[in-house]
């Protein structure tokens, strides 16, 4: 594994293994126990997006591992004045050891890892979010013992974090529903490759349908980096796309909720099943700083 771009890109062997090395690095953070396999090294982490936790959590597990990271910002870069990709990717391959990159298109990131010569990884793409499911998959797994055989579903708008989601459950053996309104369904690419894996991926327009025995129930903002020009149309659309007492009900008793976070309560989920479900929740953000730090691990190490 070169980069981490998507997890359409990964097998399912290279998850299950990134998976072991975040729970053991997480050991070794609750122990206190020193773990500088990235002495030295430096991650440039560009954002042409907002961020809170993938800031954080790329920074802090950088530090953690005895290594540096450096924010670089479009705003105040000549990236934002338009010098191409390119020689970005040229000029930060000679200082660098790693790259982190969120950006609006995947193309950007794909070229990024082309031109360089230093691994790339994905912090969030109009396309996806690999990195944020890496997590999702780390506490789904902490909270049920198995990923293998168990039902995800998604509800809401077919964006980044559905993409992801399709790509990460169905690879490492879940059953994934979706449901979506008609014209905010996942990308195509997603759909053809969900299409290998038959009955295990079922695609809807009626969340009760998709929330049938699940045991994990996922959503995300309805309104995304990038979108905010369409709130309006957009909270008509997904109106009755929230996970909320009556979806939980359809989902098996012991159903965990994840939320990428930040969440807006009473839209896509109801202030009550989000309280319900905190503790998994915000473990779900805590296990983005040792899902990614095992990427490091694996690219920079
Ligand atoms: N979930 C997530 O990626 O959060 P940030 O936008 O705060 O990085
Ligand atoms: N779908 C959201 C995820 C934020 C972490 C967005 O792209 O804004």
């Amino acid at each position: 594994m070169k980069h981490f771009l998507k997890l359409l890109d990964c097998t399912k062997e290279e998850i299950i293994e990134l998976l072991d090395l975040a729970d053991q690095l997480k050991q070794y953070v609750k122990e206190g126990k020193e773990h500088h396999f990235l002495k030295g090294k430096t991650l440039g982490m560009i954002f042409e997006k907002s961020s809170t936790r993938t800031r954080v959590s790329f920074e802090t597990g950088m530090y953690q591992l005895g290594g540096h990271a450096l924010f670089i910002s479009s705003k105040d870069s000549q990236i934002g004045r338009g010098e191409p990709t390119q020689d970005t990717a040229r000029v930060l391959s000679r200082m660098l050891d790693g790259i982190m990159i969120r950006t609006f298109e995947q193309k950007e990131v794909e070229m990024l890892a082309e031109y360089g010569t230093i691994p790339v990884i994905n912090g969030l793409t109009d396309f996806c979010h690999p990195c944020q499911v890496m997590a999702d998959l780390q506490t789904i797994r902490e909270h049920k013992g198995k990923l293998e055989g168990l039902k995800l579903c998604y509800i809401g708008d077919g964006n980044n974090m559905a993409n992801s989601l399709i790509a990460g459950g169905l690879k490492v053996g879940m059953e994934v529903s979706i449901a979506t309104p008609e014209n905010y369904r996942p990308a195509a690419e997603v759909l053809e490759f969900a299409k290998g894996y038959g009955a295990k991926f079922f695609l809807t327009d009626r969340p009760m349908e998709a929330a049938k025995g699940a045991d994990v129930v996922v959503t995300d903002a309805w309104t995304s980096m990038g979108q905010e020009e369409e709130k309006k149309q957009r909270e008509t659309a997904f109106a009755g796309y929230q996970v909320n007492r009556e979806l939980m009900a359809a989902a098996k008793p012991d159903a965990m909720v994840l939320h990428c976070l930040p969440a807006y309560r009473e839209q896509e989920i109801t202030n009550e099943v989000f309280e319900q479900h905190a503790n998994e929740i915000f473990d779900e953000a805590e296990n983005r700083l040792h899902a990614q730090k095992a990427v490091l691990v694996k690219l920079l190490g």
